[in-house]
């Protein structure tokens, strides 16, 4: 590999079909040269959720149109570039394989090397993409699927602290919005709505807070929003714009506070094991949420510890991310042949025993 490496990356897993180029010389900043996302938000707004059928044939038909953009954006051609990096899980199947497949044929085409990266690692790394951080650091990775505290100490060496035991936030968030019927993705209209509400109107189950550690749950807040929801609208016959605004800012204060604790405890147990190495970075799709952000730059800056946070455009998915992960590959003497498979789920911590889904596909987290 050469000292500066010029990556093209490729996200396909879930509903943003994305490509971006990355540049990085050893000593330096990383350089974003093309970063495109196309969302399918519009495809997938009549069926309350994302089809995954729908998303793996809307990636296999913008990929190439992505790369295209991306090279155009960045004023290069496939001879530029040094390597091609893909998402090869975890995700949607059919996705994932839409963008394993474009990038093999580019890779072979353009007789460059491939190298498969994992989405959380996309996630994980983020900021020594965006503000050149050294190893370790504590990462809490807030997406649409997952949701864990990990200790990062290599591009490929993670030791889950703690994470949720059933739904994700981002998830939470997705499902609030469809049960007071505000526009999918979720995060971004519960949040707006929230703006408008006041927090202590109705209050929410903080789940698991009076349990040891930081392991947590999010499902039952899900519930008691619906039950909340149900009983105004079998009391008054619906609900109000006050209403809904006050649920959504009842949800997400609850939220907030759920991740304010649980990152108090993860950050002292990480401290505990790395105290020469005070930093906490949040990262994926939830870490846009203004509330949440704010939250947990008060508890680092309580615990004395550097706090993190990638532009909202780097936290949701995006191809950059998948650049630099696997910049980190190809640095540390990885690639991949054209063996190189689609991963429905694939494990950041591959030690500790798996939280959730150990099913016959394997661990989820
Ligand atoms: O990381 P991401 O783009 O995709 C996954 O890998 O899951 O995260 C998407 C998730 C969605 O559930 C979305 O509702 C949530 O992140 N999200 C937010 C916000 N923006 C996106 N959640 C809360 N507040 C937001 N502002
Ligand atoms: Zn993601």
């Amino acid at each position: 590999m050469k000292n500066s490496l010029t990556i093209l990356g490729l996200e396909s897993s879930c509903d943003d079909t994305a490509a971006a180029i990355v540049r990085h010389r050893p000593g330096q900043s990383a350089e974003i040269l093309a970063s495109v996302v196309y969302g399918q938000t519009d495809l997938h707004a009549g069926y309350g959720g994302v089809v995954p059928e729908i998303a793996a044939r809307a990636h296999a038909e913008k990929l190439d149109l992505a790369v295209e953009q991306a090279l155009s954006e960045a004023d290069l051609g496939l001879a530029d570039l040094d390597g091609v990096a893909v998402t090869a899980g975890p995700g949607l199947i059919g996705g994932v394989l839409a963008g394993v497949m474009c990038a093999k044929g580019i890779a072979a085409g353009a007789g460059l090397p491939l190298v498969g990266v994992n989405h959380l690692a996309g996630h994980a790394l983020t900021p020594r993409l965006t503000d050149d951080i050294a190893f370790p650091y504590l990462m809490l990775l807030v997406s649409g699927g997952h949701c864990q505290f990990l200790m990062v100490s290599g591009s490929d060496t993670y030791k889950r602290l703690g994470a949720t035991i059933d739904d994700a936030p981002g998830e939470a968030f997705d499902k609030a919005a469809r049960l007071l019927g505000l526009p999918q993705p979720g995060g971004p209209s519960v949040e707006a709505e929230a703006a408008k509400g006041d927090p202590t109107r109705f209050v929410f189950p903080r789940p698991l807070l009076n349990r040891p550690g930081c392991d947590m749950s999010f499902s039952g807040l899900k519930t008691a929003l619906l039950r909340q929801r149900d009983k105004m609208v079998a009391a008054n016959g619906g609900l109000t714009a006050t209403d809904r605004a006050d649920l959504c800012a009842g949800f997400q204060a609850a939220v907030v506070d759920v991740f304010a604790e649980k990152s108090t405890r993860a950050l002292e147990a990480y401290l505990a094991l790395k105290p020469e190495a005070p930093v906490f970075a949040v990262a994926g799709g939830v870490a846009a949420n203004r509330k949440v952000r704010a939250a947990l730059e008060t508890v680092s800056r309580h615990q004395g510890v550097q706090f993190l946070a990638p532009p909202t455009a780097l936290c949701t998915d995006n191809a950059a991310m998948i650049a630099w992960a696997g910049i980190e590959r190809f640095r540390a003497g990885d690639s991949d042949d054209h063996s190189l498979a689609a991963r429905p789920r694939w494990p950041l911590d591959r030690k500790s025993a798996p939280i959730l889904g150990s099913g016959k596909k394997g661990a989820k987290a």
